[in-house]
């Protein structure tokens, strides 16, 4: 058979609720034309996020069940590291709230003013608790990744070379760790190698310094490996995400996207002196270090979480039909990101709209026409987001896992080829309300 089937099917539903585009129109308005401002009531198809939005399966529901809510020494944290020590291998897993929580503590512990800190592409949560420390949060992504265009089976890798010329300019004691996020979000969803994880972990260990995985999409990154990476097709999922892990010193991660949790995290880290100044500081603002800001019951989803992550039909079902969605726009002429990523498409919305300039900000113009016209959320990554330091303008359509169906996606399709079909007609925005931080979450617009 070559069709490809949601691996599941549906037992408990929730109702999408229909508005009429008078009703969006007004939302907009009344929102100032960001989506972040608009009720979650009145999206029919939400793909702001693929980040704690996932439909858990019977197993998780069941999980929560067991969680065991004692203070110290739950059961509900056993299992969860017993699940994560599989994976990870790590020497030490401390529970946080997200992965942003990680990150903080993790960059605490290590990080001081004037200190560089590269990666292929931070996040921006990643890159901003980076910064609050005074160092330099330095992205080096492989020099093709720049063309939204060049179809790379691993355009989500580091560059190797200018990560060495990086340390002999800097000196490697100013660099107290390395990242490599994966699959690299901001990076549009790509893959990175074993190869390149390989690599740039040589240059890493030659020079002292850690390696940590920013892992929330490890998942998918292994399923890009085995079926891209010469010598990887006969490995399963998990032992080829073993091999990630084992490659690495550390690893931050936020549990919401691969592992199908709708809150938490890890910080895991093969250091003992550091492992105990992140307790500590675990202590101060997240918890008890068998709890670390979650409850039990969240603890053991994410154990059960961790395994269905790594599911081959899941897998296949889950990149192939994120591909889907790419391919139908892509191959009817709307310029994506190419390839498709893993966990979400993103528009060009630069080339797509090359009559409005970036301070226009063509992505923003092109998520309210996708909200007017079909009520779909999805969310800019361009000027709004990064102001100045944008590198594209891009309108990501994150797919949540397990919950939208193949004819959702189908009527996802249908709405942005019909804005394709009448683009010249969308015009740009102006922003006429603007806060010192975090403008793209609360920012006001109005269009031109
Ligand atoms: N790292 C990456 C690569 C991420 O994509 C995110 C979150 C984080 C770290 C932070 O994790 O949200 O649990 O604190 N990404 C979400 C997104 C918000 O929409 O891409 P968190």
């Amino acid at each position: 058979m070559h069709t490809i089937i949601e691996p599941f099917r549906i037992k408990s539903v929730e109702p999408l609720h229909q508005t009429s585009r008078e009703e969006r129109e007004r939302y907009l308005e009344e929102a100032g034309y960001n989506l972040f401002r608009i009720a979650a009531r009145h999206i029919l198809i939400d793909l702001l996020t693929d980040s704690g939005t996932s439909a858990m399966s019977t197993e998780q529901w069941a999980a929560l069940m067991r969680g065991d809510e004692s203070y110290a020494g739950s059961e509900s944290f056993f299992r969860l590291k017993r699940a994560a020590d599989d994976l990870t291998g790590f020497r030490h897993m401390i529970p946080t709230h997200q992965g942003r929580a990680a990150e903080r503590i993790l960059f605490t512990v290590m990080c001081q003013t004037g200190d560089v800190v590269p990666s292929n592409t931070h996040f921006d949560t990643t890159r901003a608790n980076i910064e609050f420390m005074g160092a330099r949060a330095v992205d080096l992504p492989i020099p093709e990744a720049a063309d939204t265009q060049a179809r790379l089976d691993f355009k989500g890798n580091m560059d190797v070379a200018a990560f060495e010329a990086l340390i002999a300019a800097e000196g490697a004691s100013r660099i107290p760790l390395a990242m490599l996020t994966v699959t690299n979000n901001s990076g549009g969803g790509q893959p990175v190698s074993m190869a390149n994880i390989e690599a740039v972990k040589g240059v890493a260990a030659r020079h002292g310094i850690p390696l940590y995985l920013d892992a929330c999409r490890f998942a998918e990154n292994a399923w890009f490996i085995h079926e891209r990476e010469p010598g990887y097709a006969g490995w399963s999922p998990k032992r080829i995400a073993q091999k990630m892990f084992s490659l690495a010193d550390g690893c931050t991660f936020s549990a919401k996207k691969d592992a199908f949790a709708n809150i938490g995290g890890f910080l895991s880290t093969n250091d003992d002196r550091l492992a105990q100044q992140e307790t500590n500081l675990l202590i101060l603002t997240e918890g008890f270090p068998t709890y670390g800001g979650l409850a039990g019951r969240d603890l053991d989803a994410i154990a059960t979480g961790l395994e269905e992550a790594l599911d081959e039909d899941y897998l296949r079902y889950r990149i192939i039909s994120t591909g889907y969605l790419g391919r139908h726009i892509a191959d009817r002429g709307v310029p994506i990101v190419e390839p498709p990523g893993g966990h979400a498409i993103y528009i060009d919305a630069a080339r797509m709209l090359p009559h409005i300039p970036p301070h226009q900000f063509p992505g923003q113009a092109l998520a309210v026409e996708l909200y007017r016209g079909a009520g779909i959320r999805s969310v800019e990554i361009g000027s709004v987001m990064f102001g100045a330091a944008a590198r594209h303008e891009l309108l990501r359509l994150a797919i949540p896992r397990r919950v939208y169906t193949q004819s959702h996606i189908d009527y996802v399709v249908e709405a942005i080829l019909d804005l394709n079909a009448r683009k010249q007609d969308i015009r740009g925005m102006e922003i006429v309300e603007e806060p010192l931080f975090l403008r793209h979450f609360s920012a006001r617009f109005r269009p031109l």
